[in-house]
Parts: structure tokens; C-alpha cells; sequence
């Protein structure tokens, strides 16, 4: 299955996943502007700076800063600076030159679409930080090196023992005493410690009062005149505490990296992933929705290679308006040919789901011209096939088996393909 979360590409998820780039479900990415602002909303040290999406505001952000810039690229995932997406400008007037390099460049596959232009920082050292989900361990882990930076990756590799590693536990938490530990661990100089402690604490603050799964800083800077501040950042919030986070989640959800569909789905609070086939999906239950693209996949073959269009579970209790919320996204997806839906009756009886579909196709009216093959089962299922036959809809055929009704629908997108 394609999952749609975009990837972060970071050490900690290097670390926490056994990968490189991961793909998640379930997690929302930040631009590092955004991790900034969470980090700003909680204490944490960070340069002023403003995004821009023209080389011409690229400027006008660096004429008002009225310092040295670092204009830097905002894409979702790691190794900027050394594509060449973070570059100094000395004026305004070379911040829009830096600024149009930038904008519009590839890195890694992802398009740059907006710069951050913020206040250029002297450096003396570079630091790294963050707090992650171990899922391995089952626990969160804090990783602190006083030798961060852009090598960070060869370092972790290279030289493990300068990178440490610190569990964290959930119940107890990050105190300053626990910080001085990471930092102590992570062997932060004597002379900024306390500022580092302090960060660390914040930084437990955006972690767990924002519900991230990554929080993560590199570089952490100390500054020639000894001021310890965040330069970059990444978070990743945990999409299962939405609910918790609806302003901030809203706000920060990329809309434009996801697909339509599943935006519109994501609003109906529809669980749907479009995939690249011809037959819709609907069933209620997970697991039954996996077989039925197994099932479909399978039929397909001999219809031409026709294959899933998408997955969409709509769970236990199928009423009318979330079967035709379903239907509706699926329908307007201009690949889908036909539909299948395979509901098994359970705690919502098959009635209650046939009324549902003919309720459905109600609302929709017109717009219908799909047809749809309907397997129903389990609980009342008598019932459930006397209300569609009842019904007789044009573009419905019931068909009783699981196989069958996948043959069928297959068929159909087959023809209309
Ligand atoms: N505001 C700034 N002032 C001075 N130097 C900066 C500033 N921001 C970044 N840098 C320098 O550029 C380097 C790269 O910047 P940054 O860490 O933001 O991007 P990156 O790490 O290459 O990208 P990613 O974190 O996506 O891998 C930093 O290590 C730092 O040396
Ligand atoms: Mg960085």
C-alpha cells in the first residue's frame, strides 16, 4: 500500500527506524519554520526569520531583518545545506539572488516551494539534539553530541561513542536533572551547559505538550560570545492526537504534498488511501477491506490487469451518511470504473447497511453512474439482499460470494477500461 506521509529524513529516525527516509502513517512533518515556531511557543532560542515564496520577499524579509541572512530552503527532508539549498546573503539585494537559486530547486524529489529567511548566527560550535519514539525499545530516547552539525550521519556511523544515547522515561519524564544527564552524556562544554539543560527541558516541553514522535535540533549552536541557540529543527507530531491538537495540526497538515482525495476523505474523517487501480473499495472492518483488495488484485488479472482503486474502511456502524460520504469520494476519482463494496455484518446488520447503500445512492441520485457490486453478509443478511432487491437499482448487482462479487466487479471495470 502507498502510504502518503512525506518522509523526514533525519538522524533520529535513522536511528529510531533502522532507516534512512521513513515513511509513516499516521505522523505529521514539519518545515523546519513551523518546528521553529512550536520551539519559539515553548522557549526555545531561535533566530528571527520569515518565509517567503518570491525572490522579491526574499528580500524585502532581509532588508527589514537588517543583518547578515541565511536563506534556507523548506522541503521535508534532510541534507539541505549540502544540496546547496542554505546559502548567506550579505544584503537584501543578494538574499532575492540567493532566494531565486533556491527556490524551485530539486532536492531529493522534493520541489522547493518557500525559503526561510532569518538572521545569520556566528558560530563558534555546533551541537546536536533530540527527543524521539523509540519504537524499538518501547520507550522515548534522547540523543545529545557536542559534535553535531552536517556530518552528524558519518559521525553516528564513524564515532558512535561521541553520539549518546539517554532513555527517557515516559512517567517520569525530562527535568533539568535528567537534562544535565543528556547533556552531560552528549558532552556539552561546561560554559553553556546550564543554557543547554535549559533548552533540553523546553525542548521536552514541545515534545510532549505538542505530542511529537521526533523533536530534533542540528545544529544546537553556541554562539562566539557563548549563547546557545536552535538554528534548525525538526519535528514530526503524532497524527493519532489530532483530536488533542486541532488547531496546530490543522494548521501545519501540507496539504498540498497529499492527494486530494484523501484530503477531502481526511475531512469526512474517512480512513482512505488512494491507490493507482480502477475498482473502489468499501468495506467495514480493516482487515476485510485488505482481503477484498487481495481478492480484486487476484480477479483483475484476468481482466485486463485491472487492480484496486483504493482503501477505504468504513469501520463498524455504517450509516447512510458515511456509506454515502464513501461512495461520493470514490466515485469522483476519474480512474475508478466500478465499485465494490463487501460488508460483513456485525454489530450494523446487513439491513442496516442495505439501507444504508439505498439511502446512498439516494443522495447521490444523478451524479451515480458507476456501477456497484454489492456482497453482503453476516448478520441479517437475508434481510439486507431483500432490501436491494427491493430496491432494484439500476447499477446494482448483488452478488452472494466474496469471489464472485470480486470476479464481478473486475469484469465491469474491465469492459469500461
Ligand atoms: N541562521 C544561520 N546562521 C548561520 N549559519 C547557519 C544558519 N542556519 C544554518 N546554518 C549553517 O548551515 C548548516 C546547515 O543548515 P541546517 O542544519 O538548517 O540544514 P541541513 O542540516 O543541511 O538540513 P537538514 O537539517 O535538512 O539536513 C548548519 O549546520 C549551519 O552551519
Ligand atoms: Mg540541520
Amino acid at each position: 500500500m502507498r502510504l502518503s506521509a512525506v518522509s523526514l529524513g533525519s538522524l533520529a529516525t535513522a536511528a529510531a527506524t533502522g532507516a534512512a527516509d521513513h515513511e509513516e502513517r499516521g505522523a505529521v512533518d514539519l518545515f523546519e519554520y513551523q518546528a521553529k515556531e512550536l520551539f519559539a511557543k515553548h522557549g526555545v532560542p531561535v533566530l528571527p526569520g520569515e518565509v517567503a515564496t518570491t525572490a522579491e520577499q526574499a528580500a524585502e524579509i532581509a532588508g527589514r531583518l537588517g543583518t547578515d541572512v541565511v536563506v534556507k530552503a523548506q522541503v521535508k527532508t534532510g541534507g539541505r545545506g549540502k544540496a546547496g539549498g542554505v546559502k548567506l546573503a550579505t544584503s537584501a539585494e543578494e538574499a532575492g539572488e540567493k532566494a531565486a537559486a533556491i527556490l524551485g530547486m530539486d532536492i531529493k524529489g522534493h520541489t522547493v516551494h518557500k525559503v526561510l529567511v532569518t538572521e545569520a548566527s556566528d558560530i563558534a560550535d555546533e551541537y546536536y539534539f533530540s527527543f524521539l519514539l523509540d519504537r524499538a525499545n518501547r520507550s522515548y530516547l534522547a540523543m545529545c553530541s557536542a559534535d553535531g552539525g552536517m556530518e552528524i550521519e558519518q559521525l553516528a556511523v564513524e564515532r558512535p561513542d561521541a553520539l549518546a544515547k539517554v532513555p527517557v522515561d515516559a512517567v517520569k519524564g525530562v527535568d533539568a536533572a535528567k537534562a544535565r544527564e543528556i547533556a552531560e552524556a552528549g558532552r556539552i562544554p561546561a560554559e553553556v551547559i546550564d543554557q543547554a539543560v535549559d533548552i533540553i527541558v523546553k525542548l521536552w516541553d514541545v515534545f510532549t505538550g505538542e505530542e511529537a514522535t521526533l523533536v530534533e535540533v542540528n545544529p544546537l549552536v553556541r554562539t562566539p560570545d557563548n549563547k546557545v541557540v536552535a538554528l534548525d529543527g525538526k519535528v514530526t507530531l503524532d497524527e493519532n492526537a489530532d483530536f488533542r491538537h486541532k488547531d496546530v495540526h490543522d494548521a501545519y497538515r501540507d496539504i498540498s504534498a497529499t492527494d486530494p482525495l484523501e484530503v477531502r476523505a481526511k475531512e469526512k474523517g474517512l480512513n482512505y488511501v488512494k491507490l493507482d487501480g480502477e475498482v473502489g473499495i468499501i468495506g467495514n472492518g480493516a482487515g476485510l477491506v485488505m482481503s477484498t483488495l487481495d481478492v480484486v488484485a487476484y480477479a483483475g488479472e484476468e481482466h485486463g490487469g485491472v487492480k484496486p482503486a483504493n482503501f477505504l474502511d468504513i469501520g463498524g456502524g455504517a450509516s447512510a451518511q458515511v456509506m454515502a460520504d464513501g461512495l461520493e469520494i470514490i466515485l469522483s476519482d476519474p480512474s475508478v470504473k466500478s465499485v465494490f463494496v463487501n460488508v460483513f455484518g456485525g454489530i450494523t446488520s446487513c439491513d442496516a447497511v442495505a439501507n444504508g447503500i439505498v439511502q446512498a445512492l439516494g443522495m447521490l441520485g444523478d451524479k451515480e453512474t458507476k456501477p456497484l457490486v454489492v456482497r453482503l453478509d453476516g448478520n441479517n443478511v437475508d434481510e439486507g439482499r431483500r432490501i436491494l432487491a427491493d430496491a432494484n437499482h439500476p447499477l446494482v448487482t448483488v452478488v452472494d460470494t466474496m469471489d464472485g462479487a470480486a470476479e464481478r466487479a473486475a469484469e465491469l471495470a474491465g469492459k469500461a477500461s
